[in-house]
């Protein structure tokens, strides 16, 4: 590839993933819960919000969807991820954002209006100091006051772990000429050869093997774009505060609200020590030692106004929420990044009902008998729980609820209509919750088949066996074209049973 990709990975296109984490309602629910005002824009979705290195630029393409009266700025300076995104932008009318094919650099020389919001995903370990540098840039001149940015990187110490195995991927993937996914994969089975050998590092080290395992597991664009980029530096928490202070920005919270919560992951003693730091930014990093992170996903503000405590509570009890799954799915044990978590029938069993009756503020939760019984405290830790574990999530005002929706449907026919070949975003915009929904294709081919008013089962079963597609039943294959669209009839049953109303609910379908 030419010298444009500033020792970024070039030749390979990034994953097209959505991600819920700087959805509007999120980032306010993760500000509010640790005193911090979130911007009036951002609560009520006129909010103007930027995403450098944008990759396939799907997660901001969603929320224009989603937010018709905010405005989007998305950029990457890969010609291949922002053509694809700018057909999508075209086919669903979103008039508010733009797809730009710029480098940070070319970017920071942009004037514009003031960003309320800017999203730095899987950027900041992935590029170099220069660059860095240039975003600060960006964030110092045209954050606003009291704006948000949401970055993610590789944390120290957990990420050491993972330094001998980057090294060996780009060692092995340097070697040879074929096509660079070929090398990948047999860069990824090479170190689970060396793995099986054990001894030395691989032997010393808990976790590589189920660590080459999870690699595996995954598309080589995925692990091009974390491992072979010439840039490629993890983080103590301490040093990014550091960095970023010359932006005028602070540490606000981790943008996930359950990382939130010390008690799930320290010891009553391992706080007390934690407590021992004055500086936040150090009590942050000796917090990551004694749970060995390896990735956060921080907020920081510029200028953030602190909320006194009547106030907090004020706005978290207006805050409203939405369960993602069935009252009766909620598991009693829920696993999680951070161990194995109860949720008591007794306080979730009612929690569940009552959200899925649509959405509710904590204070109307609050107001009913088997959940007051439960305490206020019990039940806000239940939602951070739930909605860090995407089992629910906070929804957006009522206000301007008609316009999110038709504007999320123009969305979602463009989404749909992809949905005929494959390779396309798997979720859908919520006007509810003002963020996306994950949707399997089968699933999508159903809404698409209802809104073009095609009988579903033969409508799909098309579209499957074009791309040779065959369905599984209870680990066996459905073999034929009656087997499959027996299962498919079966699938269709219970999508219109449970998960049409559930995506009704939602606004999507
Ligand atoms: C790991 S991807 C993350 C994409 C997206 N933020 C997401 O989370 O899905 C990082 C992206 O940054 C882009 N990038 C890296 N260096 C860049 C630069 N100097 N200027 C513009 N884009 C850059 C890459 O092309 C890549 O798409």
């Amino acid at each position: 590839m030419g010298g444009w990709t500033e020792g970024y990975v070039g030749g390979i296109d990034y994953i097209r993933a959505i991600y819920r984490d700087w959805s509007p309602a999120l980032l306010c629910f993760a500000l509010t819960l640790r005193g911090w005002r979130p911007l009036e824009a951002l609560r009520q979705g006129r909010f103007t919000m930027a995403e450098p290195g944008c990759g396939h630029g799907l997660t901001s393409a969603l929320l224009a969807g989603a937010h018709p009266a905010a405005r989007f700025e998305a950029m990457d300076f890969s010609p291949s991820h922002i053509a694809g995104v700018r057909r999508l932008a075209d086919d669903a009318g979103l008039g508010n954002a733009e797809f730009l094919e710029e480098s940070f650099a070319d970017y920071a020389r942009r004037d514009g209006p003031m960003l309320d919001a800017v999203a730095l995903h899987g950027v900041w370990s992935w590029v170099s100091a220069e660059n860095r540098a240039i975003l600060l840039e960006v964030l110092r001149r045209r954050l606003a006051p009291g704006g948000v940015v949401f970055v993610s990187y590789n944390a120290l110490p957990g990420t050491l772990a993972h330094m001998p195995l980057r090294r060996l991927l780009v060692e092995r993937c340097a070697e040879g000429n074929g096509p660079l996914p070929e090398r990948i994969t047999q860069a990824v089975d090479f170190a689970a050869r060396m793995a099986a050998q054990g001894g030395g590092w691989f032997a010393g080290t808990d976790g590589v093997a189920e660590r080459i395992e999870q690699l595996r597991r995954k598309s080589p664009n995925y692990i091009a774009h974390e491992y072979l980029n010439g840039d490629w530096t993890a983080f103590y928490h301490a040093d990014v505060v550091r960095e970023l202070a010359a932006a005028k920005l602070d540490f606000a919270a981790a943008a996930v609200p359950m990382e939130q919560l010390d008690d799930l992951t320290l010891s009553p003693a391992q706080q007390t020590l934690a407590a021992e730091a004055r500086d936040p930014a150090q009590a942050e990093t000796l917090r990551d030692m004694m749970t060995n992170r390896s990735f956060r996903r921080d907020l920081f503000v510029k200028g953030g106004e602190r909320l006194g405590p009547a106030e907090r509570r004020a706005l978290l009890g207006e805050s409203r929420f939405v369960l993602l799954a069935a009252a009766d799915d909620l598991p009693e044990i829920a696993s999680t990044p951070v161990g194995r978590l109860p949720f008591p029938r007794a306080l979730y069993h009612p929690l569940a009902e009552a959200l899925a009756a649509g959405p509710q503020s904590l204070d109307a939760l609050l107001a009913r008998p088997a959940l007051a019984a439960q305490g206020e405290d019990a039940v806000l830790r239940a939602l951070v729980l739930l909605t860090s574990l995407s089992l629910a999530a906070p929804a957006m005002p009522d206000d301007g609820f008609a316009e999110r929706r038709s504007s999320s449907d123009r969305f979602n026919a463009a989404v749909l209509e992809r949905h005929r070949f494959g390779d396309t975003p798997g979720q859908l915009a919520s006007p509810l919750l003002g963020a996306g929904v994950p949707v399997s294709r089968i699933e999508a081919l159903f809404l698409l088949a209802d809104r073009l008013g095609e009988e579903p089962v033969a409508f799909v079963w098309r579209h499957l066996s074009a791309d040779g597609i065959v369905l599984g039943r209870d680990g066996e294959r459905c073999e034929g074209d009656d087997a499959n669209r027996a299962e498919l009839a079966r699938r269709h049953a219970a999508f219109v049973q449970r998960r049409r109303p559930f995506l009704e609910g939602l606004g999507v379908a």
